[in-house]
């Protein structure tokens, strides 16, 4: 147990940049929460950063991408159980749903108001779909339950102990953990963007949080330790601007 306690507490310690992140980027970080982690934001600005990534990942493309992305992981697997975690809105399962014909979808998320607003919608009704409230930092699910489990762009949200958790848990319940998140750029990159939104971050919620992930989110490098802490083999793609993808599997014994 101390070195348990002693693990988590030097977890947390790390950088979002990874164990050899740069001075500067370490400064690139911060511990205020977005609108929707806090218990003292109203719904109202909580539900309209929800719509707003339902309606950028639709306009922008990224949904389709991400859908393309997570069907690729389960190619081979001739009718797919899928985990969505931290789905929001429920938008990628929808997509999933409607591209693959016999996938079936478990689409959750920790928030009760995000679940109770995807169950009163489509996906509530929908035959291969069943819309439930989850931790994806305690995973209610027996192990080897699913195909693939996919969390996107929700890893940031999680300090470091909780990430590698995520990993354990995800590798758990489903063969593949699919990640997707924001990239960390390198730090002259990273000021670059953060100058670009941070003037409507106090009056747009959407770029407010956008804000905060960007200086939340984890680089390859801290991908990489958080892998390792959980006994996880990670493997990465894309993450200089283009969102950063790790695909994750339980440890095999050597
Ligand atoms: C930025 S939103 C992303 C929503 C959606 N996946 C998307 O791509 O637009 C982050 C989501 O992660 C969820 N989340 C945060 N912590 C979580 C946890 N421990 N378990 C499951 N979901 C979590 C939040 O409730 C929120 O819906």
């Amino acid at each position: 147990m101390d070195y348990m306690a002693r693990a988590l507490v030097d977890i947390d310690r790390m950088p979002r940049g990874g164990p050899n992140a740069s001075c500067v980027d370490r400064l690139l970080e911060t511990d205020r929460l977005e609108y929707l982690d806090r218990d003292d934001v109203d719904e109202k600005t909580k539900r309209s950063v929800i719509r707003a990534l339902e309606w950028t990942g639709e306009a922008f493309g990224n949904t389709e991408k991400f859908a393309r992305i997570a069907l690729d992981e389960v190619a081979e697997v001739p009718d797919p159980k899928i985990l969505e975690l931290g789905a929001g809105h429920g938008g990628l399962s929808r997509k999933l749903l409607d591209w693959h014909p016999t996938a079936e979808l478990t689409v959750t998320d920790v928030e009760p108001v995000s679940v109770k607003a995807i169950a009163a919608g489509d996906l509530g009704e929908h035959p291969r779909a069943t819309v439930r409230e989850i931790d994806a930092t305690a995973i209610d699910a027996p192990d080897g339950s699913f195909d693939l489990a996919v969390f996107v762009l929700s890893f940031h949200h999680l300090p470091p102990s909780l990430a590698a958790r995520v990993l354990a848990e995800g590798t758990r319940v489903a063969t593949k953990l699919l990640i997707i998140d924001l990239p960390r750029p390198p730090s002259p990159l990273h000021i670059v963007r953060l100058a670009t939104m941070l003037p409507f971050a106090p009056w747009i919620p959407f770029v407010h949080d956008g804000v905060i992930s960007s200086l939340r989110t984890y680089s390859p490098s801290a991908l990489r330790a958080l892998a390792d802490h959980a006994s996880a083999d990670i493997e990465l793609r894309g993450g200089l601007i283009s969102p950063q993808i790790a695909v994750v599997r339980r440890r095999q014994s050597r």
